[in-house]
């Protein structure tokens, strides 16, 4: 009887790769839709390398330094990714901005995570900027890759609340542990086809109801 392949997953990252880790882990379950085959870093001390190979997991390096211009530091990318037969990529803290080719031959196959709820606080220093907003409600967001940064359309989102007495590393905290979430769960529909993008948004086959994240807090 044939097997049915696994879609292949690069997961691309610049630092710690907590979020990198939480799809290693869902990713060894064996009804997982996808293999994890490759953790590419564009920076060579990426703390994520370490913990993937620890996991197993292959690792490559494509320092984005060594390239004169976006333009040859993504075709340097894209050929890893073909050379290792990547089918789907996950950004998962990677801290460079992408070329339109490149976002545009890797469209309705990559997907971002966001330490956000999009469409607000697109780019960096999420937290720090909800909490100067004041608002009462924040989140992260798994999202398309399209050309512009931040925009996507999205897959799925978890909220947090926002706390009195709040700094931006608790506020943080409490988001990326929805993050490690959210983030294999988008995969899981992406990779056995149940999100899908028709006409720019994201189509799910079925509506599904993730663990609320948002709890009151309580009265004082
Ligand atoms: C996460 O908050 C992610 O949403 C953002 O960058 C952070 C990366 O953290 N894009 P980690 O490397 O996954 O731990």
């Amino acid at each position: 009887m044939p097997v049915s392949k696994k879609p292949r997953v690069a997961v691309l990252i610049s630092g710690r790769g907590s979020n990198m880790m939480s799809l290693i882990e869902a990713a060894s379950a064996p009804d997982f839709p996808a293999e994890i085959a490759v953790v590419i870093s564009n920076r060579p001390d990426a703390h994520g390398l370490a913990r993937a190979q620890a996991s197993n997991i292959a690792t490559r390096t494509v320092d984005h330094k060594a390239y004169a211009d976006r333009a040859h530091f993504d075709a340097a990318l894209d050929a890893v990714l073909e050379e290792e037969q990547a089918d789907l990529v996950c950004l998962a803290g990677f801290m460079r901005l992408l070329t339109p080719g490149f976002t545009q031959k890797w469209a309705g196959r990559m997907i971002n995570i966001h330490p956000a709820l999009l469409p607000s606080f697109k780019g960096l220093h999420t937290h720090e900027r909800a909490l100067a907003e004041g608002v009462r409600i924040h989140g992260c967001t798994v999202h398309f890759v399209t050309p512009e940064m931040d925009v996507g359309p999205i897959i799925m989102q978890a909220a947090v609340p926002v706390l009195d007495g709040d700094t931006p590393d608790t506020l943080s905290a409490r988001v990326l542990a929805q993050e490690h979430v959210i983030y294999p769960a988008a995969l899981r529909l992406v990779a056995d086809g149940r999100a899908r993008l028709v006409d720019g948004r994201v189509s799910v086959d079925e509506f599904i109801l993730a663990p609320p994240a948002l709890v009151v807090p309580p009265a004082r």
